[in-house]
C-alpha cells in the first residue's frame, strides 16, 4: 500500500475518546531530523507515559503539541482543534483547556509562587476579582501538596521538589482537562518522587484528567501509567501497556525495560502491590483513602 493511500484511509479525528492525536509529524532543525511520519493517540482519561533516550525529541514532540513548535509536515489535533492551523479563538480555547509543567520548571523568579499561579488566572479571566484569583491560586497551591505559606515565597526559596509542585499548581491553574508534564520527578529523591507520582494519579483519578508524562524514571512508568510510547528512531515505535511492550522484540525496549534498572523497578512495582493488597485485606478490603485536596505527608521539603 502507497503513503497516498494510507492518507486517504485515516479516519478522522475523534477528540471525543482521543484529546491528542498526532500524525506523521516532522519536526527538524536545519538539517537535523527529529521526527519522522510520527504518529501517536493519547486517550481519554489516561496517564501515557513517553519514554526515549536524552534527545530523542521528546520535549519537541511536547513543544509540538502545544503548539510551541511548528511542524515541517504532519497533523496535531488536541482536544479538537488542529494545532497546525490554530485560529485565534482555537488557541484560546485550546490554552485554557491544558496544563503544562516543562522540564525547566519555567516559574518567573520574580513573582511568589502564588503569583505564579495567578498569571493564567489574569491572562484567561482578566476580569476576575483579586480576591478571588488569589483564593483560587492558594487552592491550587495546596491542591499540588504545598503547605498554604509557600504561595508567599519566591522560586530561589524552594526546594528543587517544592518548585516542581509550585509549577504543578501552576499548570493546574485552570481546571485543565489535559496535563502536560516534562520529567516532572527528575531530580528528585525516591522517596520525593514516588509523592509526585501518587499526587499525579490522585489528580488524574479526582480530576478526571488526561496526563502526558515525559520521564525517564522507570519507577513512575509502572507506578502511574496506563501505557507507554517509545520514541525511537524518528518515531514512536510502540505503544502499550509494558507488559504488551515486554512481549515485543526491540532492542531498545528490551534493554530499557529488562536492564537492571527496568528490573529493579518492575520489583518495586511488585512489592509495592503486595502490600497494597495487603493493607487492603486488613482495612476491609478498602483502597487506602485517597486525598488530593489536602496536603499529606508531602508536606516536607522533597
Ligand atoms: N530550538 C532548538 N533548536 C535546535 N535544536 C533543537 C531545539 N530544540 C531541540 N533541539 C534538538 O532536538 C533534539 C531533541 O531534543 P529534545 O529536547 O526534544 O530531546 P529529549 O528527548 O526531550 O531529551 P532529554 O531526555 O534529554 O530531555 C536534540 O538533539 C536537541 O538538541
Ligand atoms: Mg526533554
Amino acid at each position: 500500500m502507497s503513503d497516498d493511500v494510507q492518507e486517504v484511509a485515516r479516519p478522522p479525528v475523534d477528540s471525543s475518546e482521543a484529546p491528542i492525536v498526532v500524525r506523521g509529524l516532522r519536526n527538524a532543525f536545519g538539517e537535523h531530523l527529529i521526527h519522522d511520519d510520527l504518529s501517536l493517540e493519547v486517550r481519554k482519561g489516561e496517564i501515557i507515559g513517553v519514554v526515549g533516550g536524552s534527545g530523542t525529541g521528546k520535549s519537541v514532540l511536547m513543544r509540538s503539541i502545544i503548539g510551541l513548535q511548528q511542524p515541517e509536515a504532519g497533523e496535531v489535533h488536541v482536544l479538537g482543534h488542529d494545532m497546525t492551523r490554530p485560529s485565534e479563538a482555537d488557541e484560546i480555547d485550546v490554552r485554557s483547556r491544558w496544563g503544562v509543567l516543562f522540564q525547566g520548571g519555567a516559574l518567573f523568579s520574580t513573582l511568589t509562587v502564588g503569583e505564579n499561579v495567578e498569571v493564567p488566572l489574569k491572562q484567561f479571566y482578566p476580569d476576575m476579582t483579586d480576591t478571588l484569583r488569589q483564593e483560587i491560586a492558594r487552592f491550587k497551591v495546596r491542591l499540588s501538596g504545598l503547605a498554604d505559606e509557600a504561595a508567599f515565597k519566591y522560586p530561589s526559596e524552594l526546594s528543587g521538589g517544592m518548585r516542581k509542585r509550585a509549577g504543578l499548581a501552576r499548570a493546574l491553574a485552570l481546571d485543565p482537562e489535559l496535563l502536560f508534564l516534562d520529567e516532572p520527578t527528575a531530580g528528585l529523591d525516591p522517596i520525593g518522587a514516588a509523592a509526585f507520582d501518587q499526587l499525579t494519579r490522585e489528580l488524574k483519578e479526582t480530576l478526571g484528567l488526561t496526563v502526558f508524562l515525559i520521564t525517564h524514571d522507570l519507577d513512575t512508568l509502572y507506578a502511574i501509567c496506563d501505557r507507554v510510547a517509545v520514541l525511537a528512531d524518528k518515531k514512536v515505535i510502540a505503544v502499550g501497556t509494558i507488559p504488551e511492550l515486554l512481549a515485543l522484540d526491540h532492542p531498545w525496549i528490551q534493554e530499557y525495560f529488562n536492564g537492571p534498572r527496568g528490573r529493579s523497578a518492575q520489583a518495586a512495582e511488585q512489592k509495592g502491590a503486595a502490600e497494597q493488597s495487603e493493607a487492603a485485606k486488613s482495612n476491609g478490603g478498602r483502597k487506602p483513602l485517597a486525598n488530593a485536596s489536602a496536603p499529606g505527608p508531602d508536606d516536607r521539603e522533597i
